[in-house]
């Protein structure tokens, strides 16, 4: 693990040195100065909060972006739910949310060559003690003011890539069992196949219609007028 005080973006810092790391290490940021998240939006990263990023560029498992990301997921489902007694949600695409507000959102970022991906990098960015700007409060919440008092950042880190490690990657990152990643995904997540949702696209009003498929990277939803409409991003209510 690579510790760092500040940096511009641990995603950053990986996508530079990526070829001299090992795969799966972790770089962890106190503070960012430019974290970025999905949509290349800032993501406000002050001291307190949790800002990791994972290399994976593995000989012998599967090099699928996606399954990474809902990995992390999963990871930080289940050590909020089991170890923290919390009851989090996974939001499509792979947010996770405590009372309804967003706790922790992930970037995948990938680098190709020759059509292929070299390696993935996980990013995580967790609101565990640090206070929220105005403009992310009302949809955003730090893991402090759910539980009640502050969480060590190193404790937390460390269970979350224990579980990633032991429960998920040595287990299921193996050509016949990786499908499993996208079975446990779905039975946490937010949006299922059927389900009539409302998405708002930004400037580009509300879509409703219903869930058709649930794609790695987007959601086809049959709008109310029959039209097949793919989503890549957006505000989605489940109605
Ligand atoms: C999102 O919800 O849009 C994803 C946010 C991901 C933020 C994390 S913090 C650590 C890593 N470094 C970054 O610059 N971004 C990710």
């Amino acid at each position: 693990m690579i510790l760092l005080d500040k940096i511009d973006s641990t995603n950053n810092y990986i996508k530079k040195h990526w070829r001299e790391l090992p795969s799966e290490t972790v770089v962890w940021a106190l503070e960012q100065t430019e974290g970025y998240g999905r949509n290349n939006k800032r993501w406000y990263s002050p001291l307190g909060g949790l800002w990791f990023s994972v290399l994976f560029k593995p000989r012998k498992r599967p090099l699928i972006p996606y399954f990474y990301l809902r990995m992390y997921s999963l990871v930080i489902y289940n050590v909020l739910k089991k170890k923290y007694k919390l009851d989090p949600i996974i939001k499509w695409p792979n947010d996770i949310l405590l009372n309804s507000k967003k706790v922790c959102g992930i970037l995948g970022e990938s680098v190709y060559e020759d059509g292929t991906p070299s390696c993935v990098i996980v990013g995580v960015g967790i609101n565990v003690n640090n206070e929220l700007p105005e403009k992310v409060s009302n949809n955003s919440i730090a893991l402090k003011d759910v539980i009640g008092k502050e969480i060590p950042l190193r404790k937390l880190l460390n269970e979350l890539n224990h579980v990633a490690y032991h429960r998920y990657y040595l287990k299921y990152f193996k050509p016949k069992a990786i499908s499993s990643i996208t079975k446990m995904w779905l039975n946490h997540l937010n949006v299922k196949v059927g389900d009539k949702v409302q998405v708002s696209v930004e400037n580009n009003g509300n879509i409703y219609g219903t869930v058709n498929e649930i794609q790695s990277d987007y959601l086809e939803i049959i709008d109310n007028n029959g039209e097949i409409r793919k989503i890549n991003s957006g505000e989605l209510i489940v109605l």
